[in-house]
């Protein structure tokens, strides 16, 4: 179950998936389901995001980026499980990570390399996430991954160039942080998502 595939925008591999996913399931039955599996991750993507960057803005309102950074430290973790319903389990993870407990598996780096070599050759964000159903321990399993873009937003703790007090507040949260040095329009990292999939 090698095939990695990139979803341009909304549509699918119908193809692909047959041939993944084996004679356990009518072909119909799983171009289409793989679809509405695709189309579930975007969903959650949009509320993940949306609901992380609501806090961010809020938290930065109220105090700042050193206010920020512990919001985001408490929250992030508790809009990952508040999401992490159905069978699926969402994450953030990136190639440099500011919180180690983000560190990509050697499959997400692979997407994330890739990510970054679509992105270099002209590819928009939007058509260069990735879906791909392996089994894991025996469990057929729904994998997918979105890239996180670098926003104008994201450089007072993401940039070349932090102020005294966010490099504070980061030595003392995250001594192993690496997740610095972004440009805007540079791959941050990506979303990603996994459902297990059961009868
Ligand atoms: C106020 C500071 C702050 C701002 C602004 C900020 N971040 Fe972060 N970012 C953090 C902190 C703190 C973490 C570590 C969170 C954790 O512990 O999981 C983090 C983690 C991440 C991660 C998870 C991977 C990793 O490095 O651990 C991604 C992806 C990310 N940020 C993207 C963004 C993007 C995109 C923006 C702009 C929209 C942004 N961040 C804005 C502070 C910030």
């Amino acid at each position: 179950m090698k095939a990695r595939k990139i979803v341009p925008g909304n549509l699918f591999f119908a193809a692909g998936m047959v041939a993944m996913l084996g004679a356990s399931i009518q072909p119909a039955q799983a171009a289409e389901s793989e679809q509405a599996l695709v189309e579930q991750a975007q969903a959650l993507a949009g509320q993940f995001q949306g609901s992380l960057k609501a806090e961010l803005v809020s938290a930065m309102s109220t105090g700042g980026p050193i206010n920020a950074i512990d919001v985001c430290k408490l929250k992030v973790p508790e809009i990952e499980q508040q999401l992490s319903t159905d069978h699926w389990t969402l994450a953030r993870t990136a190639l440099k990570v500011r919180n180690p407990a983000n560190a990509p598996s050697d499959w997400e780096r692979s997407q994330m390399n890739a990510m970054n070599n679509a992105l270099a050759a002209g590819k928009a964000p939007a058509d260069i996430s990735v879906a791909e159903i392996r089994d894991v321990d025996g469990i057929s399993t729904f994998f997918y991954m979105q890239p996180i873009m670098t926003g104008q937003l994201c450089l007072g703790c993401h940039g070349s160039e932090l102020s005294a007090d966010v490099q504070k507040a980061l030595a003392k949260n995250y001594p192993q942080d690496q997740a610095r040095g972004f440009s805007e329009g540079d791959l941050r990292g990506a979303f990603t998502f996994r459902k297990v999939l059961v009868e």
